[in-house]
């Protein structure tokens, strides 16, 4: 799905994000499975990421300073949500629905509220369906979260995928603007390659395996799938827009690993001062890697209002997603 925007002007007016106190070193990863800080430091980039003391965290859980720092950006109600969406891929349960908990617990009684599933992509693809309402009249403010605890669906003895995943989660407002905010959307997804990240004992479809509740990945299959989207859903989605690299000021790519985004950033020929990395202290956060990001641009002045932005997210389904829009309003202290 590709379009640009042609409805009315719809921004996000408020940004906040959450992360689990714990930091977690390579070294204390080392200490658990056969791996090292320089494996880890070489191969993704990332130094340390939050990890929920286990049992203690669940995704509404996450969310909820996140969306009460989004609101406060924003200076909305929760009273005056009238849709909330949380993109995720590990929901408090299958039903009900984290976002009618995390609805009830912020103080949302006009809100639809609903979760999203599309792994990594989820974020983007959440913005876009937000986008979507609010600009067609359906919805006056939309609360979008993206996050995921991964350390609950995470096995700690399988160095492969343990070293490269953390906690985190980001919550956006978005509502009607004068002028500026999202210019369009380019979302996919290729079920083909579903089995080459994902989560097999957590549906209806019955495995016998032990090990089907955990994250399962074929590593090489989805660095190649990421390098290829990363790069093809930015230019498709400059070009319907009539932008180009050049026109972008902050480009925020879905943080999984530094080879992947050092790859896209090269091919697509964006300056180093412009690309937000946070890969190093967070690990791959899923839905919460692009918010993440967005605060971390927004705390170090580069995102300022005015300012083109361009996200691409990428993750299981496989699916991808990018969104370009420009920037309008002030997102600094987003991470409380
Ligand atoms: N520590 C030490 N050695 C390890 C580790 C580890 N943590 N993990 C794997 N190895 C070993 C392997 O067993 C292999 O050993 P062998 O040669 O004896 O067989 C060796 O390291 C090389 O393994 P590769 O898989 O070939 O390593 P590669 O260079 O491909 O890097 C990595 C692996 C980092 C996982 C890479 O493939 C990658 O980044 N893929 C994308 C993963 C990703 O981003 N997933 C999430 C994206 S979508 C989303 O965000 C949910």
């Amino acid at each position: 799905m590709i379009g640009s925007a042609k409805g009315a002007p719809v921004s996000i007016t408020g940004l906040g994000c959450s992360v689990p106190e714990r930091v977690v070193t390579n070294a204390e990863l080392a200490r658990l499975v056969d791996t090292s800080d320089e494996w880890i430091m070489t191969r993704t980039g990332i130094k340390e990421r939050r990890l929920a003391e286990p049992g203690t965290l669940a995704m509404s859980d996450l969310a909820f300073p996140a969306a009460e720092r989004a609101l406060a950006q924003a200076g909305a109600d929760p009273r005056s949500i009238d849709v909330l969406i949380v993109a995720t891929v590990t929901p408090d349960m299958a039903f009900p629905s984290t976002a009618a908990l995390l609805a009830d617990r912020l103080g949302m009684p006009d809100a639809a509220a609903y979760d999203l599933s599309a792994g990594c992509t989820g974020f983007m693809y959440a913005i876009a369906q937000a986008y979507g309402m609010v600009a067609a009249g359906l919805s006056e403010k939309a609360l979008v979260v993206g996050g995921d605890v991964l350390s609950s669906i995470l096995d700690w003895d399988d160095r492969s995928t343990l070293v490269l995943f953390g906690d985190g989660a980001g919550a956006v407002l978005l509502e009607r603007v004068n002028a500026g905010g999202f210019l369009g959307f380019e979302l996919g997804a290729d079920g083909g390659g579903g089995s080459s990240l994902w989560l097999p004992g957590s549906g209806s479809r019955r495995f016998d395996d032990d090990g089907a509740k955990f994250v399962k990945m074929n590593g090489r299959e989805v660095f190649k799938f990421a390098t290829r989207v990363m790069v093809t859903s930015a230019e498709a989605i400059l070009e319907e827009c009539g932008k180009t690299i050049d026109d972008i000021d902050v480009y925020v790519p879905h943080q999984a690993n530094v080879r992947i985004i050092d790859h896209a950033v090269r091919k697509l020929g964006v300056a180093e001062e412009k690309v937000v990395i946070n890969v190093d202290r967070y690990g791959n956060t899923s839905s919460g890697s692009i918010p993440l990001a967005l605060a971390d641009a927004a705390d170090d002045g580069r995102l300022k209002p005015g300012k083109l932005v361009l996200m691409t997210g990428m993750g299981a389904g496989l699916t991808w997603g990018s969104a370009l829009m420009e920037w309008t309003h002030d997102g600094n202290g987003a991470m409380g």
